[in-house]
């Protein structure tokens, strides 16, 4: 797996604020957007586009047209991302993974996984906590089965585990915007910012 750390003051500005569990939830989702938004601006650094005729208020002008990729985010944590990637990219295609973790095991299974097609097109994992890396396997597999042009994770937060479990996709890219040496028992990623989508969603 290719794997890109975002090391932008900004980004490391969110994330500690992602990090800190006094953190209200308006400021939770604020700065998810913004750490979202810089990976994602790096993630998609290399989409392709097509040149454009407009005319500013004072001249003609050449602009580019970017074709949009397909977002697919793992439930719940994800929409998380797919909010602000269909601020960018309105008319993108989306997928989408529901995966569960059992409270007692802390094992994650699929319920749910419906794909857009694929073949071709630059495809977006997106999992704001990437942990054990169990959850994005089978999704992974499956996607590659349907041979996309690209294949890339956005993530907030992943384990060095998780990567490590991953690391045999050579042609999968992770843009994280930290990597956290450890899980705890229960699977959960330290120091972390703990669940996620109970932060963000405010359950
Ligand atoms: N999912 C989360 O929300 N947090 C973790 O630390 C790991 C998985």
């Amino acid at each position: 797996m290719r794997i890109f750390e975002l090391n932008h003051v900004l980004g490391l500005h969110c994330l500690t604020q992602l990090r800190n569990k006094n953190t209200s939830i308006t400021d939770f989702r604020r700065n998810t957007y913004v750490l979202g938004a810089l990976l994602l601006g790096e993630a998609t650094r290399k989409l392709e586009w097509e040149k454009y005729d407009i005319e500013t208020p004072l001249a003609k002008c050449e602009g580019i047209l970017v074709k949009s990729p397909v977002f697919i985010p793992i439930l719940r944590a994800g929409l998380s991302l797919l909010n602000i990637a269909l601020k960018f990219f309105p008319d993108a295609k989306v997928g989408m993974v529901g995966a569960q973790r059992d409270e007692k095991t802390a094992e994650s299974s699929t319920y749910y996984q419906k794909f857009p097609e694929i073949k071709d097109q630059h495809v977006f994992i997106l999992e704001p906590m990437l942990a054990t890396g169990g959850t994005l396997i089978s999704s992974i597999q499956e996607i590659l089965l349907h041979q996309p042009k690209s294949l890339a994770i956005i993530s907030i937060v992943a384990a060095q585990q998780g990567i490590e479990y991953l690391s045999s996709f050579e042609n999968v890219a992770l843009y994280t915007g930290a990597i956290d040496a450890s899980l705890n028992q229960q699977k959960y990623i330290v120091p972390g910012l703990g669940d996620f989508g109970d932060r963000w969603s405010g359950t």
